[in-house]
């Protein structure tokens, strides 16, 4: 037996183990979640920002075609915008036009949702920096592949494949949710079809090695 079939062999051994024991234990296994869409502790809308605002994917998610994780971005890069936009402009517009009128200084108005984010890093009611300091947000994970399967956002971006080949309408979505199944046969039948040269032949396709995805 050459050394890249016992590879293959020990790989689906321990998959096959992984499974065994997932079904003991009645640990979901990912694959099946499409649509998951979980609550956040902040109602961060992609609709808003990456829609209506147009910000870059990759302002955020930086890490997508540098490594293997995309990344969620910091509560500081938040605060690039929002040490300034602290409410919907619209509220903004109405308590200026209110203060005029009662002819006083407009008030700061703070949205229930960003005074979350100034939690988070640790600034109070005037924006200036509390003792106690900040906590980190605790953003719920959308997306799980299990352990065993490896997936590297770098290969992919540098394909140019778009992030909403993967993720879908996102500049739609005012919660996230899991778009793709995330299934072995989702990842299999892209592979298979894209060429592993730009431009070059169908039949040299991306890897379909057992191996390339299981280690
Ligand atoms: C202003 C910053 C920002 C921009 C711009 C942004 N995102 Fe996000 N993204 C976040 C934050 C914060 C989260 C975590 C909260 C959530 O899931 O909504 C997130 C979560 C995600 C997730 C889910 C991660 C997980 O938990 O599995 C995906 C996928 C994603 N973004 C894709 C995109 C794509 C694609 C774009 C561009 C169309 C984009 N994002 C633009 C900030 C941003
Ligand atoms: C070829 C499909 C594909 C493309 C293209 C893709 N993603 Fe992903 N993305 C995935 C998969 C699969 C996962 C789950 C990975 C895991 O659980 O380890 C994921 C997870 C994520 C996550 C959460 C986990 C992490 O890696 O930090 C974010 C955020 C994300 N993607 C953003 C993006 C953005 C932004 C782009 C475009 C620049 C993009 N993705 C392009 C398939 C893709
Ligand atoms: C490039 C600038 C920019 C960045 C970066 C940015 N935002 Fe925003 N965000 C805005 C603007 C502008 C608005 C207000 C839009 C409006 O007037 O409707 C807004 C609105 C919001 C709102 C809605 C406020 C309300 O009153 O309901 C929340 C919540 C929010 N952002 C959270 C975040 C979080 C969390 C991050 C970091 C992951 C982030 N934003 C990053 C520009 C930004
Ligand atoms: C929309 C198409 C598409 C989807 C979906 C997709 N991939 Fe890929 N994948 C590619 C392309 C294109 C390449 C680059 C092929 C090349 O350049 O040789 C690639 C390369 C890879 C590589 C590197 C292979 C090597 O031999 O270097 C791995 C690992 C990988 N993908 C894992 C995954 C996993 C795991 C999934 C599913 C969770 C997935 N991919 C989903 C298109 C896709
Ligand atoms: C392009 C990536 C990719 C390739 C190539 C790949 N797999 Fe997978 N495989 C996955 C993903 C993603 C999952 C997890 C999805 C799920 O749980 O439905 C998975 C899950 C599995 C499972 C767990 C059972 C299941 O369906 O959940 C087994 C066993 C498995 N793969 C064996 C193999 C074997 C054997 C090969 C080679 C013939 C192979 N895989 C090639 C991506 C890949």
């Amino acid at each position: 037996m050459t050394y890249r079939n016992t590879k293959i062999l020990i790989v689906c051994m321990l998959l096959l183990g992984a499974l065994v024991l997932a079904q003991d234990t009645d640990i979901r296994l990912p694959g099946n979640n499409q649509g998951y869409e979980p609550e956040q502790p902040i109602a961060f809308s992609h609709r808003l920002h990456a829609g209506e605002l147009n910000i870059d994917c990759q302002f955020c998610h930086y890490g997508a075609e540098s490594s293997r994780h995309a990344g969620i971005p910091s509560a500081s890069v938040c605060m690039n915008c929002h040490k300034t936009v602290t409410a919907k402009f619209d509220t903004v517009l109405i308590e200026r036009e209110l203060a005029e009128v009662e002819g006083r200084d407009p008030r700061r108005i703070i949205s229930p949702e960003l005074r979350k984010l100034y939690d988070a890093v640790g600034l109070d009611e005037n924006l200036q920096p509390t003792a106690e300091g900040g906590t980190p947000i605790e953003w719920v994970r959308v997306h799980n592949l299990p352990d065993f399967v490896y997936f590297d956002h770098r290969v992919h971006v540098a394909r140019d494949l778009a992030c909403e080949t993967c993720h879908g309408p996102v500049g739609s979505m005012e919660r996230m949710r899991q778009f793709a199944d995330l299934s072995m046969g989702w990842c299999v039948q892209c592979h298979r079809d894209t060429p592993a040269i730009p431009g070059g032949p169908a039949e040299d396709h991306a890897s379909t090695d057992c191996a390339a995805c299981h280690y």
